[in-house]
C-alpha cells in the first residue's frame, strides 16, 4: 500500500505529536452497508498514513469523519441528527476538523443542507476520490477554508492505505457503482456507474490478506455477478472466484451482493467445487440473493429484470448442487402500487423458498428515483405488511435453525458475546450466529461447536475438542 502524503498535514500531525506527546486522534463513524465500512477503513488508513492515530472516542479526536448512507430516509435522518451533535465537539475545541462524506453527501440537496445548516462541518465529499482527502484536510489547516467536493469523477483508486478493523476478517471491493437502476434505489446516483477492479489487483490483495493470516474475506460489489463485464470479454465473477480459491491457506470467502438476473449456473458450479468439505472448502456455503418482491408485476415496476419463476429455478439449481446452502434475501414491502395480492405473493414466495434468513425493509421514497413519482401507499399499510411478513419469516428461520441442533459446526470465532461477556460468538460458513462458552484466546480462530439450542436469530452450542469433530 502507498502512503498518501501531504506536507501541510504531516507537518501539522508532527507538531501536534511533539506538543502533546501523542499523535492527534482520528475518529471514524460508519453508517450503512459493508461498502461504506470498507471505504471507512480506507479513510482511516489515509489518516493514519498522514500521522493520525485511530481512536474510538470522538471527544479525543482532532479529525472526526462521518461516512453516511442514503439508501433509506431513516439512515439519512440518523446521520443528520448525529452530525448535529458534532456542534458541541467543535464548540469545545474549534481546532477539531469535521468531515462528513459518503452516499448522503453525494446528493446535491443534502450537501446543500449540511453546507448551509451545519457551519461547523469543515469538509463535505461523496463516495469517491478518497485520494484527495489529504488535500481537503490541508485546505482547512492552511487556509481555514471549508471544502465542498461533490463527486464528479468516479475512478478506481488502487493502492490506498487501509486500516482494517479486524485482524482476521477483511472486506475486498471487487467493483464499485451500479448500472441497474432499480426504480427504488439511490445507489446508482450516489456511487456512479459500475466499474470493476482488475483481476490481478484483487488476487494480489487476497493473497496478501491470506498470507497475513486473515480467515474470512468478503468480496464486495453492488452486483458482484456482473464483475468484469466492461473490462474483460471472457472473464467473469465465477472465473474470479475460481482463481481466488487456488490461493492456498486456511480461509473462507464470502461475497455480496448478487443480482438474480445475472446469477449463473457457472457460478454455482464454481461454488460447489470450492465449498464442499471434501474438495477445496474455501467458499462459504451461503448465498445472499435479494428477491425484493414475490410479485412479478412489482418486480417489473422495480426494473429488476427477472420473474419469480426464474428466481425459483436458480434456487432449485443452487440446492441441487450444494444441498445445505444457506440462502438469504432482501425484501421491500410497500413498494408503490403494491396491492394485497402482490403482498400475498411475497408471503407465498417466502414459504416456497424457505429462506434461511432475510432482511426486510419498508419502502422509503428516495428523491430523484423513478419510484418516487409512482402512486405511494400509506405508512400504516406498509407497517402492517412489514409485521405480518416478519411473523411468517421468523417461524421459517426458527425451523431452519432447529435443523442444526445436534450437529457440529466449524465456526470462525469473532469475539465476546454482546449480551453475555462470558460467552464467545462466531459464525459458521452458512452465516449462522453461534454463541458458546470458551477461552477468548480462540478469537480469530476456527473452532468446532456442537449445537445444543436454536433460536430465531442465533444458535447456542458447546465447544468440542477439534479431534472429536474430525
Ligand atoms: N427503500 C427500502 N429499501 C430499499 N433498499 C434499497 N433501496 C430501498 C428503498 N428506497 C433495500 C433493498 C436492497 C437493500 C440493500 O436495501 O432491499 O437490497
Ligand atoms: Fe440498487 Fe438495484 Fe443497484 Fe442493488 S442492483 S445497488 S438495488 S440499483
Amino acid at each position: 500500500m502507498n502512503a498518501v502524503l501531504n506536507e501541510t498535514v504531516t507537518e501539522y500531525t508532527e507538531n501536534y505529536s511533539v506538543a502533546h506527546g501523542e499523535k492527534p486522534g482520528v475518529y471514524v463513524r460508519t453508517f450503512g452497508c459493508q461498502q461504506n465500512e470498507a471505504d471507512s477503513e480506507t479513510l482511516a488508513g489515509i489518516a493514519e498514513s498522514l500521522g493520525y492515530r485511530v481512536t474510538d472516542d470522538p471527544s479525543k479526536a482532532m479529525l472526526v469523519i462521518f461516512n453516511t448512507c442514503a439508501v433509506r430516509e431513516h439512515a439519512e435522518l440518523k446521520a443528520l441528527s448525529v452530525t448535529g451533535q458534532l456542534k458541541h465537539i467543535k464548540a469545545a475545541n474549534p481546532e477539531v476538523i469535521i468531515a462528513v462524506c459518503g452516499c448522503m453527501v453525494a446528493q446535491e440537496h443534502r450537501l446543500r443542507t449540511i453546507k448551509e445548516s451545519y457551519p461547523y462541518v469543515d469538509i463535505l465529499f461523496g463516495t469517491s476520490a478518497h485520494s484527495r482527502f489529504p488535500d481537503y484536510i490541508a485546505e482547512v489547516l492552511k487556509n481555514k477554508n471549508r471544502v465542498f467536493s461533490p463527486d464528479e469523477v468516479f475512478e478506481i483508486e488502487e493502492g490506498l492505505p487501509v486500516k482494517r478493523e479486524s485482524p482476521f476478517k477483511a472486506w475486498v471491493s471487487i467493483m464499485y457503482g451500479c448500472d441497474n437502476f432499480c426504480t427504488y434505489c439511490v445507489v446508482p446516483y450516489v456511487r456512479g456507474r459500475e466499474r470493476s477492479r482488475r483481476r490481478e489487483d484483487i488476487l494480489n490483495e487476497v493473497r496478501q490478506l491470506v498470507s497475513e493470516g486473515v480467515k474470512e474475506i468478503t468480496l464486495l460489489g453492488q452486483n458482484v455477478n456482473s464483475y468484469g463485464r466492461k473490462l474483460y470479454d471472457d472473464y467473469d465473477f465465477a472465473d474470479l472466484l475460481s482463481d481466488i480459491c487456488k490461493i492456498n491457506g486456511d480461509y473462507i470467502i464470502r461475497f455480496m451482493t448478487s443480482h438474480p438476473k445475472d446469477a449463473t449456473k457457472k457460478l454455482v458450479d464454481v461454488m460447489a467445487l470450492n465449498s464442499l468439505p471434501e474438495s477445496r472448502p474455501h467458499i462459504a456455503r451461503a448465498f445472499h440473493l435479494p428477491l425484493q418482491s414475490g410479485s412479478d408485476m412489482i418486480l417489473n415496476k422495480m426494473n429488476r429484470h427477472y420473474t419469480t419463476e426464474k428466481y425459483l429455478s436458480f434456487v432449485t439449481y443452487l440446492r441441487e448442487m450444494i444441498p445445505d446452502i444457506s440462502i438469504s434475501t432482501d425484501i421491500i414491502v410497500g413498494f408503490p402500487t403494491e396491492t394485497e395480492e402482490d403482498f400475498a405473493e411475497t408471503l407465498e414466495m417466502l414459504k416456497k423458498v424457505r429462506f434461511d434468513a432475510f432482511f426486510s425493509f419498508i419502502y422509503s421514497v428516495r428523491p430523484g428515483t423513478p419510484a418516487a413519482k409512482m402512486p405511494q401507499i400509506s405508512e400504516d399499510i406498509k407497517a402492517e405488511r412489514f409485521s405480518k411478513m416478519l411473523t411468517v419469516q421468523n417461524s421459517i428461520s426458527l425451523e431452519k435453525n432447529e435443523v442444526y441442533v445436534g450437529k457440529t459446526e466449524r465456526v470462525l470465532v469473532e469475539g465476546l458475546s454482546k449480551t453475555d461477556g462470558r460467552m464467545l460468538t462466531g459464525r459458521n460458513d452458512k452465516n449462522r450466529l453461534i454463541h458458546f462458552e470458551g477461552d477468548r484466546a480462540l478469537i480469530g480462530q476456527f473452532a468446532y461447536v456442537e449445537i445444543i439450542k436454536a433460536d430465531t436469530y442465533c444458535l447456542t452450542g458447546r465447544l468440542c475438542a477439534r479431534e472429536a469433530a474430525e
